[in-house]
Formats: C-alpha cells, sequence, structure tokens
C-alpha cells in the first residue's frame, strides 16, 4: 500500500537537505524518512528540519533505512558525487552509476511502488539508470531534468524584460546540462511571442540577447559552484514543484526528463520536453515547436546523452 502523506529522500547533502527543508515546509506530506551513507548527517538534518516543524504543518521527520521506503508515495534521490569546480555534469557519470547500482535495487527490493524523482547528476543518464535498475513502470521514474533551467531561464527574462517570470512561457529542453537548448521560437509572455513582446517594450537586439541569456542560465551552475562550492536553493524549489504537481494530481506541464517512445524521432533514452505530471507520474509528453535549428541542436543533445548511456553500459 503507498502512503499518499509520505516521502522519502535519499542523499541528505546540500541538494538532499534543502529538498527535505523546502518538502517540510510545503506541507504536502505528514511524514519524511531521510537516508544516508553518512548516518550522522541523516539524523542531524532530520532533528534539523523537524526544529521547524512548529512554525509550519505537523510532521515526522526522521534518518531511516530502505525498509522505511516500501509505502513512501515519493522517493527524491540526491545521493551521489557532486561537481567540483571545472568538471561537468557528464564527469560524474561512472562514479553516480555505481552509486545508483547500491541505491537502486534496495529500492525495488523494498517493493516501492511510488514515484522516483532522481535529481542527482548527470540526471538524464542516472534518470535512465533507475528505470532498468527499478523495473518500475517508466512513466513513475522521472529525473528534474530541465526544471531548474527552465526556472532560471524564466527568471532571468523576466528580470530582462521587467515581467512577473510566472507570466514567461518558455522552456529549456534537452539534456540538464552543456548540450541543453533553450526553445526561444516557441517562448511567449503571457500568450505574445517573445519577440513581439520585446519590441512592444523598446528590446530589438534579439539575437544578442537570446544568446546572453541563452549562456547565463547554461554557465549558472558552474558560477554558482565556483563561488559557494554547490548549487542547492534553486533545485530544492525544483524538487517542491514537481512534488506538488505529483501530489495534487496537477496535470502541470514541466519540463523533466522521461524516457523518450517516439517523440521527437527519439527512443531508449531520457531527456527533457515540457511533460504532463499527475499522481501517476508522466501522463503525456507535449509536442513544444522548435525551428530547425532549434531541433537540430536538440538532436545533437539526444545523441550525447545516448553516448553515455552506451559507454556506461546501461
Ligand atoms: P553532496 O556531496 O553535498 O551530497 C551528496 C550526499 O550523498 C552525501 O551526503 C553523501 O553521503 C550521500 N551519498 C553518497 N553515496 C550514497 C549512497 N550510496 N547512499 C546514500 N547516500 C549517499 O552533494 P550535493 O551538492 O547535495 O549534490 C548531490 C547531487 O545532486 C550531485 O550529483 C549533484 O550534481 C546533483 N545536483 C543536481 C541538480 C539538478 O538540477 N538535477 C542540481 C544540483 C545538484
Ligand atoms: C545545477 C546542477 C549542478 O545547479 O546540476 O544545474
Amino acid at each position: 500500500m503507498v502512503n499518499d502523506r509520505k516521502v522519502a529522500v535519499i542523499g541528505c547533502g546540500f541538494v538532499g537537505s534543502s529538498s527535505a527543508f523546502a518538502l517540510m515546509q510545503s506541507g504536502l506530506f505528514s511524514e519524511m524518512v531521510l537516508i544516508d551513507v553518512d548516518r550522522n548527517r541523516a539524523e542531524g538534518e532530520a532533528l534539523d528540519i523537524a526544529h521547524g516543524v512548529s512554525f509550519g504543518s505537523p510532521m515526522k521527520i526522521y534518518a531511516g533505512d530502505y525498509s522505511d521506503v516500501s509505502d513512501a508515495a515519493v522517493i527524491v534521490v540526491t545521493a551521489g558525487a557532486a561537481q567540483k569546480p571545472g568538471e561537468t555534469r557528464l564527469d560524474l557519470v561512472n562514479k553516480n552509476v555505481a552509486i545508483f547500482g547500491s541505491i537502486i535495487p534496495q529500492i525495488r527490493e523494498s517493493g516501492f511502488n511510488g514515484i522516483l524523482l532522481i535529481v542527482s547528476n548527470p540526471v538524464d543518464v542516472l534518470t535512465y539508470a533507475a528505470i532498468k535498475m527499478s523495473g518500475l513502470p517508466e512513466c513513475q521514474v522521472i529525473g528534474s531534468g530541465t526544471v531548474l533551467d527552465t526556472a532560471r531561464l524564466k527568471y532571468m527574462l523576466g528580470e530582462h524584460l521587467s515581467v512577473d517570470p510566472r507570466d514567461v512561457h518558455a522552456y529549456i529542453v534537452g539534456e540538464h546540462g552543456d548540450s541543453e537548448v533553450a526553445a526561444w521560437s516557441s517562448a511567449t509572455v503571457a500568450g505574445v511571442p517573445l519577440n513581439d513582446y520585446c519590441e512592444l517594450h523598446g528590446h530589438f537586439d534579439h539575437k544578442a540577447a537570446e544568446a546572453r541569456i541563452a549562456d547565463d542560465v547554461k554557465n549558472s551552475a558552474y558560477e554558482i559552484i565556483e563561488k559557494k562550492r554547490a548549487t542547492y536553493y534553486g533545485i530544492a524549489m525544483s524538487v517542491r514543484r514537481i512534488c506538488t504537481a505529483i501530489m495534487r494530481d496537477e496535470d502541470t506541464v514541466l519540463p523533466v526528463s522521461s524516457l523518450m517512445v517516439g517523440e521527437y524521432g527519439l527512443n531508449d533514452l531520457c531527456i527533457s520536453v515540457p511533460t504532463v505530471i499527475g499522481r501517476n507520474g508522466v501522463v503525456t509528453r507535449v509536442p513544444v515547436a522548435l525551428s530547425d535549428d532549434e531541433n537540430a541542436e536538440f538532436q545533437k543533445s539526444a545523441a550525447a546523452l545516448k553516448a553515455i548511456i552506451d559507454d556506461a553500459g546501461l
């Protein structure tokens, strides 16, 4: 039986603890189990976050093990090595596939049948690995994908255009990483095509601004890791948003990473495209319109991910 009020977070470093903190504040769950190979870390984070419960909603938060995850509605996996300054997300592949080899089979053996949300990097490759290792139906395994990159894009465009980021509809698609693609041709502000909106507001140098903003989005993580070792607040809010879409059965469109079954001519790899998310995970993928150039870049991103999946022997 799945307990609709229970979440588990595996990996309690920067990303896991921030995500747990955001989930505590969300009020979505009344029970949260934290797991880490460093048991003290999980216990310390559970105590610290639990001390905020008096200011939120009643909730049980504790450090546990895999016997505690069998009935969770969602498991968020953030365990594994993170990038050091100068490293790319793809540099982490071998280390983190090996770590997943120790985590996912234990989730499988627990009998877990909820939604598995993968956050560890490289997230697209690890989402694919988690589908293969967990035996769960593919719609129940989701990577946070380019939800964070898209949030960064909406924030930066909002700043550029002096408009609420929530009124900006624009997506980063492809790999969560260096080959990601900004889908400019389908971007709108409140339904108005982006270029028209820019001109109405006196911004005419579209191509240069787009290139600069896409570059800033792509390099955000490198800049933050250089300055403070890790990124965690933006991804914590992304995890909270994805869990909200799942637990409230919202059918929200989010650019998560999931297994392609023929969309954009792609099969047998995980990559991010706008996707409808509800209580059972992936409902359907939304065929966002890409220009020929954007589609060519997107196909390159997919080919790069496929090559990594093949190299990793997944
Ligand atoms: P971190 O080093 O602070 O934390 C990682 C944690 O995983 C540590 O507490 C470690 O003890 C634990 N761990 C390692 N092996 C484990 C195992 N076998 N079982 C359980 N726990 C284990 O790193 P971080 O900054 O929290 O980053 C975690 C991961 O999230 C990295 O791969 C990072 O690249 C990724 N990340 C992804 C996004 C995204 O948008 N998808 C954003 C930020 C970070
Ligand atoms: C990010 C991580 C590092 O902040 O993937 O984009």
